[in-house]
């Protein structure tokens, strides 16, 4: 498998996942490169998931959960440091649905600060805009910031995620499915936002749209049956793939 040319945001080698009796990842071992696009890619059920929530050990959450291997993300092995809290501040999270609190846009994106003991009311200003700016919906919300998020459409809720994830200052963001709930026109703002987060931040994304993926990532892992089966810059995985079962999944052959 070929590695990365470029930094080494986070490593992974060798990890292998089970729940329970059931292996869910295989081996699998890459380097994910700093402020790049990474997409991870494959059939329903083949780990993606799985895979991007051990990046923040969100799979410590559940229950049966058995990992072997190691991820060094800034040459800091996350499963034997301790601190979880802190990883996660790290390393950001955004989900398949937006899973705003039920409370206004400015508490939502004040959140995470707060509970991190920021309380000046001026700081807690400068984050929650700079945060709504870097997510790209700062100008659509800027009137209505003590409305409920609820209030908000789909897309806009997930932009607000993703303005809640930048408020904590993270390193990494990971995007498992960002604009699956989303209709064409907010998949491409979060789209083009993904573009410009790069700039700043290493992103980590899982999506079955192969087109998506094209289009955001620099570097595509094919995962299948929970195994890494390729692993390149996107447009050889698209254009040139090495191995049959790559080119049979993103002609469409299965998946
Ligand atoms: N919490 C869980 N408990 C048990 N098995 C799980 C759990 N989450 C996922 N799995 C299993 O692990 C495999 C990989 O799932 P997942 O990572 O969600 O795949 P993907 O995101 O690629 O669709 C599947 O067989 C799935 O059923
Ligand atoms: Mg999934």
């Amino acid at each position: 498998m070929k590695q990365s040319e470029g930094t080494a945001k986070i490593s992974v080698k060798d990890l292998n996942l089970f729940y329970g009796e059931k292996q869910a990842l295989f081996d699998v071992s890459l380097d994910i490169e700093e402020k790049k696009v990474t997409a991870l890619i494959g059939p329903s059920g083949c780990g993606k998931s799985t895979f991007l929530r051990t990046l923040n050990r969100m799979n410590d959450l559940i229950d049966g959960v058995k990992i072997s291997g190691d991820i060094v993300i800034d040459k800091e092995d996350i499963y034997k440091s301790a601190d979880v809290i802190k990883l996660r501040t790290k390393v950001g999270m955004v989900f398949q649905k937006p899973n705003l609190f039920p409370m206004s846009i400015y508490d939502n994106v004040a959140y995470g600060p707060r509970a991190q003991g920021i309380k000046n009311k001026k700081e807690l200003n400068k984050i929650v805009e700079e945060s709504l700016r870097g997510a790209a919906i700062w100008d659509e919300v800027k009137d209505r910031l003590k409305s409920s998020a609820l209030g908000l459409s789909g897309g806009q809720q997930q932009r607000v995620c993703i303005a809640r994830a930048i408020a904590m200052k993270p390193d990494v963001i990971l995007m498992d499915e960002p604009t699956s709930a989303l209709d064409p026109i907010s998949t491409l703002k979060v789209e083009e936002l993904i573009a410009q987060l790069k700039k700043a931040y290493t992103i980590v994304i899982v999506t079955h749209n192969m087109q998506q993926a094209a289009r955001v990532s620099d570097k595509t892992a094919f995962f299948l049956n929970g195994e890494v089966i390729e692993y390149d810059v996107t447009n050889s995985v698209f254009s040139n793939p090495k191995d049959q079962r790559t080119e049979d999944y993103v002609t469409g052959r299965f998946g």
